[in-house]
This record gives structure tokens, C-alpha cells and sequence, in this order.
């Protein structure tokens, strides 16, 4: 103990004194200085690394203390872990001036820095009174114990000089001591004696020379020791092992002796304390054996202190001290990391390791015969404990909301200090971390007995990585280097936070749709958010197509259901499933702070059957789909392309007779149909294998017996048809039969069914009833004879096709052109032809069968001269039906059927 103490002392070599250093400002340093009781400390820091020497002033000289001469002389230093030395000075050193109001110490303090700097040079003195004098003072200080006993009057205890030895026995307790010594008594010291317990005499010279401090004023002998001399022993007191100095003095006069006795003991460290990992206790005997003499023992004061300071009640309950007196010892507690203590940080296998030291005090006062005798006895008693676990904690209290990761690192020594940390992608020292916004701070807990560093990194930083595309999870790795100072010993600590970033208040949505659009509505309390619409920002340009509007805690768009960025889930029938995705998102943070989608069903003619023939058909690109180009969508003519396409449909505008639309008959209906798909070169060049090919039918149904046409639509997955429209009203066509070529007097409904001689002549006519124009023409583009109602029914003679008289048959049809007159306004609404029933009923099994003659019918707009069945060419002009219009093109308006009543085989 009294090495370690020690260590502090430097030789002074006065070459080194340099004259300059003594005008270095006071101010540097902080110096302080008390009295306590019988010892004085002065506080010295923070040293900040620098060496300090303290010499004494006596007679305006300078000595030097080595720790020789400290623990002869009544000096002791320790230095703690924030830099601070702390002296300790026995009242009675050997330096001390008794001035009128009490001891005065002088210490000159020199603090050494490196080669570059001066010398620091700093005196202070103090003054100590101490009127409270036990007649035996024992201080058991770091490196020395002291002794001060109070002398005794010669005139009572002293014997002749000659023979001593048997007297001496005899003295008696030389601390009966009256106050009168008479100061100019003549005895002087000359002898001691120890007991170890055999007896050991030596000078008194050999005892200075031996390292003992000796000294007697008028009333006092003060003797100090070593802690450890060949002089003492140790013995047990109460399970404590205690070193003991057992002494006795002689003091000497021409012809008189007269002896002192002294006794001091002090407890050692091991078999005085117990160590839990967070508690000291620590037991010294109250009775100490070697030191008290009489039975008649009474413990009059127990007090505790710390650093040499006696503290009260509150104090000890302040800092979490607490003091026990029980049958046999003093039992002090600390716990480890109290006020008054300090942490010393190691580093082993990079395990970070502390020790903790703090020097208790205890001062009993006892009273022996009846109170004439009293003893102090003060022991500081420096402890440090093994070496404890402390593994550094990384304390999250990252608030997610808050966007920076902030965490709190320790606890540790005071003695640590952070470098530098290092994250994956770099190492960035504290300075640069300060420089970035890191905010590195040190904290010293309220108890001054460890520290923390607090850390703050923004999400934002480019060392925290986003651990998810949504931008809301954050992730921080980082390494801290760590040194301990002033050893210099690197160590680190690593940590791994993770934080996620949830909106405590999002914003609520509620959404509708119409047949047209979706409807959104968004209740917010962030500001400045901005809104992602499918993958488009909704940009200005955008916010104003969609009626966006924004009252400050709400807002609210309508996106029609094509709209781009408008995803469409599935075509079922009559109905096409939209799903419109929106984000909400913070654009400083790049937080998605809602994803909501609104899905509808939409009812929607994607194609639309026009009666003039005109198709128009909104190819939809599926979400099943996503790689198609819709601009490379044709028709089953791959000339015939989209007319219009985005990333979302192509449209696509064609006549019923182009783009290799085909035709068919079913029932009651004519079907058009061509389909919507890649061209097969595109195909292999550009779709993804594992992509569905795309294709898409589609037809239109003219229904026959009715004015209305009916268009269909196929899905591209689904083969039902799902839409149709109506082709709004028009004139309807009648089929009838004339009695003859005049063509002035029809069969009426109430004839039929007619009768009919072979080769007789029928004449029918065909009219588009109720029409007002003369540019819309009636064509005949097929007739049939059936022996059925059913115009599809089977057998069946085909007498005109695609507009021209059947050539394969022989049935002799003659068209019969026709002039206006006052039942017919426009000619070109009627058509005339004429065939022989004879031709009919060669046909021996169907002689006395009825026959149905029916007819498709093309209305067609010679204002829109578009071609194909309202200006077919039949191949030679006996059989062309529409003569004088060959040059002309006409749309087709509308599909018609025709039929007429049955006709019988007259055989009479
Ligand atoms: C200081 O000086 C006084 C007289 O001047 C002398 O008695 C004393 O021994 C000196 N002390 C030391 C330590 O030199
Ligand atoms: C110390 O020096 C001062 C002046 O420098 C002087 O007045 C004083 O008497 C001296 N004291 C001793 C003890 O020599
Ligand atoms: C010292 O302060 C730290 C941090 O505030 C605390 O954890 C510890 O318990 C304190 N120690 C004592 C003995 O009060
Ligand atoms: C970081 O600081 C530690 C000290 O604890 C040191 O050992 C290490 O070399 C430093 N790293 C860098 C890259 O400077
Ligand atoms: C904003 O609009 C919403 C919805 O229309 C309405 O409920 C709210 O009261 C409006 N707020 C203000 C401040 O006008
Ligand atoms: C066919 O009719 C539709 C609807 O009335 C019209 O938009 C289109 O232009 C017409 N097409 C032709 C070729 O007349
Ligand atoms: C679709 O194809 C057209 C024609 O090849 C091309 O110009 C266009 O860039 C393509 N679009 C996409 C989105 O690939
Ligand atoms: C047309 O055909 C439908 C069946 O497809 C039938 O229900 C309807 O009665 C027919 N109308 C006429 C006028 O013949």
C-alpha cells in the first residue's frame, strides 16, 4: 500500500528548476487545501497528464519529499483516474511550524510537462488548528502509522538514571501526562525499543536512519513508521490481521531517565475486506487488543469518512455509504461506483474490465480508566477491487419519428475516451463525426464516478442503410474505437441498431367509384406530403385532370377509370375490374407513409358495333400482362394497327369488311369477327415466354329479325361473350311478293302461302320500309330458298351470293330495275328480282313441299364510300344487281333479314 502510494514522488534534480516557471499563473490549476483534524489534505488537478513534485518550505528552503522521507515525515500523495492528486500532511509532520494559530505546512508543487513546455510552480501553505488532542493520537495513513502521545511530567515518573532496567517496568502508563512539562527539562530521546514481541533496542539515530520519524515537542512524542518494518508484527485482532508497532522511549537527562510507551496498529487489506461484484464491506475491530491496556475500555465515537474526511449521517446516505457497529467490528459498506471512489478501466482478450478504488476512513474514540486515558484512532484505508466485468451497453432510444438513430454508449471509467467509429462503408474519427451531425457526446454520470457517450445519426446519413425497398426500415452497424487513457490501450465495442418508421397518425382514406371514375378522399394531419398516382407524381398538370383539390386537412381527386396508371386487373362480363394504387409519401424523408388501392368494377361497351359498320374496339392491357407493347396490337391484318395507344390500351377503329374481319350466320344473328394480337414475328421477337399471348377477340352481332345489332366481345382470357350494344333504331326491310312484273300488286299476309304453278314466274321485292333518304341504298347480298320457316334450316339453294346471282344454279334469277313512282320515292331503297317456280319444283321430292325464300340484306350510305359490300362487282352485268352504282363505295349502315311467307307447288 504505502508503494502504490508512493509512486508520485520524484527526485528533483534543481538543474531543471527553471526561474521562468515561477511566473506561470496560479489559475491553471486547481489547488485546495483542508483540515482534518489531526492530518491536512490539499487537492491537486487535474494534472492532465503532467507530473507533479511536491517539496515542503522550512526556513525558505525547499525539500524535496521522496517517499522515503514522506513516510518519515508524515506525507502521503495518490493520484485518481480524473487526474487529480490528493496530499495528505500529519499535522505534526515533520515540516510543521507551530505558529499561534496552529500547524502550518507550506508545500511547493512543481508540475512537470513534457520536454516542450515550462514548469508549472505553484506554493501553498495552510494552518491548522486541532485543539481536540486525545492523549493518544494513532493515524494509520497510506505508507506510514503515527503515534502522538502526550508526554508525561518528569517530576512524576522519572527515576534515577541508574539502574533502569527493573524500574522501568514500574513506570506505570506514561500517559498519566499532567500538562505542565517543563519545558526546559533537559531530557532528550536516546533509546527505543520495540517489541516485536521480543525486545529490540536501538539509537535513536539508528532508529531515523532505519526510516522511523521521531520527534518530541514540549508535550507530545510523535513516532511514525513504515507499515512494514522488521520492527513489527502481525497479529490477529478479531479475525483482522492488524501490523503492530509496540514501542517504548527512553528520554534521558544528566542523571535521570524516564521512558514513553507508543503502540499503533494497522489493519491489513486482506482478511480486513469482502468483495461483491457491486459491494465493499469492510471490518476493523473496534477493540483493538494490542492497543488498549486496561478493561475498563469504553468506545465513546465511531465515525466514517472518505479521503481523510469524516462525513455526517446525510452525507453517507447521499452517496449510498453505510456504517455498522456490531459486537466485534466496525462494518463500513460502499458499493461500487460511489461518489468519492473512481473507476480504472482494463482491457484484456478487448473484454473491457474495471477496478474500483476509494479510500475509506474510520476514526474511532475510546476511553480507558475511567475516561483519564483517551485514545484516536483514525485509519484511511485505501481499497481497490479485483478486476470486475463491466461489458459496455449500447442503450437504443431511438425514437423512429424522430428519423435518427440515437443511442447511448457506456457506462465506463472516466478514463476511457472514444476515437473514432467505423461503420462499414467508413471510419470516421469523433471530430468528423461532429462534422457529419453525429452529435458525439461525453456525459459524466451525476456521481461523477463513470461516463457515457451519446451518438445521434440521421436515418438520412448514408452509413444507415434501408433494409427495405419502402424506405421504412433503417439498419446501423457500427464499431466504436475506444482507448484507455493514459495507458493508451485500444479496444472497441460493436453495435447493431435497427429502427422502423411507422406514421403514428396516418392519414384515412375512403374511396368510391362511379361507372366513370374513382373517387378518392384522404384525411391527413402531416403537411407536405406528396401522392404517387399508379407510378406517376401527381404533378400539377396531373392534379388539375384529376380534380385534385386540397383543403388543408383533407383532399381529394377523381381519376376516370382509362386514366394512366390505372391497372386493369381482369375483363368479366360486361365489366372491367380497375385498380387505381396510391402512395402517400413524405418527399424530404422518402417515407411511404400509406399505400392504399381503390379496385372497381367498371360496366364498359369496350366494343362498339355501329349500324353503319364501323368497329371500335379498347384493347386493355392486364396486369397479367405488364411487358405489352399495345402499339404493336393488330388486328388479324397486321396492317391494321391501333389507332391510338398508350401504356394502358390501344383503340382500334375498322369497318366490318376490312382488316381481315370475317363474317359468319348463326341463327337469328350475322357475326363479325376478327381478334386483337401481337403479329407472330413481334412475338417471338419481343414477348417474354413466359408472358400469355395476348389475344383478343372480338365480333359484333347484327341481329337479323330485328333492327338491332348486337356487338360481342371476347376477353383475352375469357371465351364469353360479355358486351353488346345496341345499334340504335332504323327503318326496318320487308320482303314481298308481286302478282306481276308491274310490280304494283303484292300477295297480302292473308294469301299465303301462295300457290304456285311450275315456271311460273315469282316476283319479289325487297324494301327498306320508312326511309327518308335517297343516298341510302337496300342491297340483296344473299338469297336462299328453304323448305323450312327457318331460314337456317337445311336443305337450302342458294340463289344470290355476295350480292350476285348464284352461278352454280340454275334457277334463272332476273333483277328488274326499278323506276320511282308514287309508291316508291327512292328507288334505291328497293330491289326487284324475279325467279321460276318451275325451277323450284324440278326437284321431284320436294314437289309438295313448301318453299321460304329469304334474304340478307346490306343497307348501305353512299356518302361513305368505304367499300366492300355495298360496291361488290358481280362478274358479268346480266347478274349484277346494282348497275348503275358500280363506281360507287358505300358503308354498310345496317344488316337486315328478310323472308316471305311459304310458297306451294300448285299441281292443278
Ligand atoms: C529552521 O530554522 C530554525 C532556526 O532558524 C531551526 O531551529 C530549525 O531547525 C530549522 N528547521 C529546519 C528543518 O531546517
Ligand atoms: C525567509 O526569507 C524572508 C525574506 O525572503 C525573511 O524575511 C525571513 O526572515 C526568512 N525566514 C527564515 C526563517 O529565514
Ligand atoms: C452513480 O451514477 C450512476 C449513473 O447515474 C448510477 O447508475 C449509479 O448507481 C450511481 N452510483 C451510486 C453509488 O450512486
Ligand atoms: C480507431 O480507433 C482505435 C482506437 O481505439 C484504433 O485502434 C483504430 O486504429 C482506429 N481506426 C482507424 C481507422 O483510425
Ligand atoms: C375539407 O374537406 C373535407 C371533405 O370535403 C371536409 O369534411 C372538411 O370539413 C374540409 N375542411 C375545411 C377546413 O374546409
Ligand atoms: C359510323 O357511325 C359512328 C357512330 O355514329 C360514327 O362515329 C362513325 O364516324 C361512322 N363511320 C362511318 C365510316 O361513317
Ligand atoms: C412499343 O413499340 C414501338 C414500336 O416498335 C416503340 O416505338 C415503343 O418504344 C415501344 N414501347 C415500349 C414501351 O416498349
Ligand atoms: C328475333 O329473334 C329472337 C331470337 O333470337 C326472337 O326472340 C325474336 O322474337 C325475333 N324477332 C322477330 C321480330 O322475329
Amino acid at each position: 500500500m504505502c508503494g502504490s502510494a508512493g509512486l508520485g514522488w520524484l527526485v528533483l534534480l534543481l538543474s531543471l528548476v527553471n526561474v521562468e516557471a515561477q511566473k506561470q499563473p496560479y489559475s491553471a490549476l486547481d489547488i485546495s487545501s483542508k483540515c482534518l483534524g489531526s492530518i491536512m489534505r490539499v487537492d491537486v488537478g487535474p494534472l492532465q497528464g503532467k507530473l507533479l513534485e511536491v517539496a515542503v518550505i522550512i526556513n525558505n528552503s525547499s525539500i524535496l519529499l521522496t517517499p522515503r522521507l514522506a513516510s518519515q515525515c508524515g506525507f502521503s500523495m495518490t493520484t485518481d483516474q480524473l487526474g487529480g492528486a490528493k496530499i495528505y500532511a500529519s499535522l505534526q509532520n515533520c515540516f510543521a511550524q507551530n505558529v499561534d494559530t496552529g500547524f502550518m505546512t507550506t508545500l511547493n508543487l512543481r508540475l512537470h510537462g513534457n520536454q516542450m513546455d515550462e514548469d508549472e510552480l505553484y506554493q501553498v501553505a495552510e494552518t491548522c488548528q486541532y485543539a481536540t488532542w486525545a492523549s493518544r493520537e494513532i493515524v494509520c495513513d497510506h505508507n506510514y502509522m503515527e503515534v502522538s502521545v502526550q508526554r508525561a511530567a518528569p517530576d512524576d515518573y522519572v527515576l534515577p538514571k541508574y539502574p533502569i532496567p527493573r524500574a522501568i517496568s514500574r513506570f506505570g502508563d506514561p500517559r498519566h501526562a499532567p500538562e505542565k512539562w517543563p519545558t526546559e527539562s533537559g531530557f532528550r530521546m536516546t533509546t527505543i525499543m520495540f517489541f516485536t514481541p521480543e525486545e529490540r533496542t536501538m539509537k535513536l539515530t539508528e532508529a531515523l536512519k532505519s526510516g522511523y520519524g521521531m520527534a518530541s515537542t514540549p508535550s507530545r512524542m510523535i513516532l511514525r513508521s513504515l507499515k512494514t518494518t522488521p520492527e513489527t508484527y502481525v497479529q490477529n485482532v478479531a479475525g483482522v490481521p492488524m501490523t503492530v508497532l509496540k514501542s517504548s522511549t527512553i528520554f534521558e537527562q544528566k542523571w535521570l531517565a524516564t521512558k514513553i510507551d507508543a503502540a499503533a496498529a494497522c489493519p491489513i487489506l486482506e482478511g480486513s475486506v469482502s468483495f461483491t461484484p457491486d459491494r465493499i464491506t469492510w471490518y476493523l475491530p473496534w477493540h483493538i487488543d494490542p492497543l488498549v491496556s486496561s478493561e475498563k475500555f469504553k468506545l465513546l465515537e465511531v465515525h466514517m469518512g472518505v479521503s481523510g474526511q469524516r462525513l455526517d449521517a446525510a452525507e453517507m446516505a447521499a452517496r449510498q455509504y453505510s456504517m455498522s457497529v456490531n459486537d466485534l467490528y466496525v462494518i463500513s459498506e460502499i458499493p461500487v461506483g460511489a461518489v468519492g471512489g473512481y473507476f480504472k478501466s482494463h482491457i484484456q482478450d478487448n473484454q473491457y474490465l474495471v477496478t474500483y478504488s476509494i479510500e475509506p476512513m474510520v476514526e474511532l474514540l475510546w476511553t480507558e480508566d475511567d475516561a483519564l486515558e483517551d485514545t484516536r484512532y483514525k485509519v484511511l484505508f485505501p481499497i481497490t477491487t479485483p478486476l470486475l466485468s463491466h461489458p459496455p451497453q449500447v442503450i437504443d432510444n431511438t425514437v423512429p419519428k424522430e428519423q435518427t438513430f440515437k443511442m447511448l454508449l457506456g457506462p465506463f471509467g472516466t478514463d476511457v475516451a472514444l476515437v473514432n467509429i467505423s461503420f462499414p462503408s467508413e471510419v470516421l474519427s469523433v471530430a468528423d463525426c461532429n462534422v457529419r451531425g453525429f452529435n458525439v457526446l461525453e456525459h459524466m454520470s451525476p456521481n461523477s464516478s463513470t461516463k457515457v457517450f451519446t451518438i445521434e445519426v440521421p436515418f438520412m446519413d448514408p452509413v444507415v442503410q434501408m433494409t427495405e425497398e419502402g424506405f421504412t426500415a433503417y439498419s446501423l452497424h457500427l464499431t466504436f474505437g475506444l482507448l484507455v487513457l493514459p495507458e493508451l490501450v485500444p479496444f472497441s465495442h460493436t453495435a447493431h441498431l435497427e429502427a422502423k418508421l411507422t406514421e403514428s397518425d396516418p392519414p384515412s382514406v375512403s374511396s368510391g367509384c362511379d361507372g366513370q371514375n374513382f373517387y378518392v378522399l384522404v384525411k391527413y394531419r402531416t403537411q407536405g406530403l406528396q401522392l404517387k398516382v399508379g407510378k406517376q407524381t401527381l404533378t400539377p398538370e396531373l392534379a388539375q385532370h384529376y380534380g385534385f383539390s386540397d383543403n388543408g386537412t383533407h383532399f381529394s381527386l377523381t381519376v376516370p377509370f382509362l386514366a394512366p396508371g390505372v391497372v386493369f386487373e381482369a375483363l368479366e362480363k360486361s365489366t372491367i375490374r380497375s385498380r387505381l394504387d396510391l402512395v402517400l409519401w413524405n418527399p424530404e424523408t422518402k417515407i411511404k407513409i400509406k399505400h392504399f388501392s381503390v379496385a372497381c368494377n367498371f360496366r364498359s361497351t369496350l366494343t362498339e358495333c355501329f349500324p353503319n359498320g364501323t368497329m371500335t374496339v379498347l384493347a386493355l392491357k392486364l396486369e397479367s400482362v405488364p411487358g405489352l407493347n399495345t402499339s404493336l396490337l393488330t388486328l388479324r391484318d397486321p396492317t391494321c394497327g391501333p389507332s391510338f395507344s398508350n401504356d394502358q390500351f390501344a383503340y382500334f377503329v375498322f369497318t366490318v369488311n376490312s382488316c381481315g374481319t370475317s363474317r359468319k350466320f348463326l341463327s337469328n344473328r350475322m357475326v363479325y369477327e376478327n381478334e386483337i394480337s401481337l403479329p407472330e414475328e413481334t412475338e417471338t421477337e419481343t414477348s417474354d415466354e413466359e408472358e400469355p399471348l395476348y389475344e383478343l377477340r372480338v365480333s359484333c352481332h347484327y341481329a337479323i329479325n330485328t333492327t338491332h345489332a348486337l356487338a360481342f366481345h371476347t376477353s383475352p382470357q375469357v371465351n364469353d361473350p360479355y358486351t353488346y350494344a345496341d345499334a340504335r333504331g332504323e327503318p326496318e326491310a320487308v320482303m314481298r311478293l308481286a302478282l306481276d312484273d308491274s310490280y304494283s300488286v303484292f300477295y297480302r299476309a292473308e294469301d299465303y302461302p301462295v300457290a304456285k304453278y311450275p315456271k311460273q314466274p315469282l316476283y319479289f321485292e325487297v324494301e327498306l320500309m320508312g326511309s327518308t333518304s335517297s343516298v341510302v341504298s337496300l342491297e340483296l347480298e344473299n338469297c336462299w330458298v328453304t323448305l323450312k320457316n327457318d331460314r337456317m334450316s337445311q336443305p337450302r339453294w342458294n340463289l344470290i351470293t355476295d350480292g350476285c346471282a348464284n352461278p352454280a344454279g340454275s334457277y334463272q334469277v332476273v333483277f328488274h330495275p326499278v323506276q320511282p313512282n308514287a309508291r316508291v320515292k327512292y328507288p334505291s331503297n328497293v330491289k326487284r328480282f324475279e325467279l321460276q317456280m318451275f325451277a323450284l319444283a324440278e326437284n321431284q321430292h320436294n314437289v309438295r313441299h313448301q318453299l321460304f325464300v329469304h334474304c340478307d340484306v346490306v343497307i348501305c350510305d353512299s356518302r361513305n364510300p368505304l367499300g366492300g359490300i355495298c360496291t361488290r362487282r358481280c362478274p358479268n352485268k346480266e347478274t349484277q344487281i346494282r348497275g348503275r352504282r358500280q363506281a360507287v363505295s358505300y358503308a354498310v349502315l345496317s344488316f337486315k333479314h328478310v323472308s316471305s311467307g311459304p310458297i306451294v307447288t300448285s299441281l292443278t
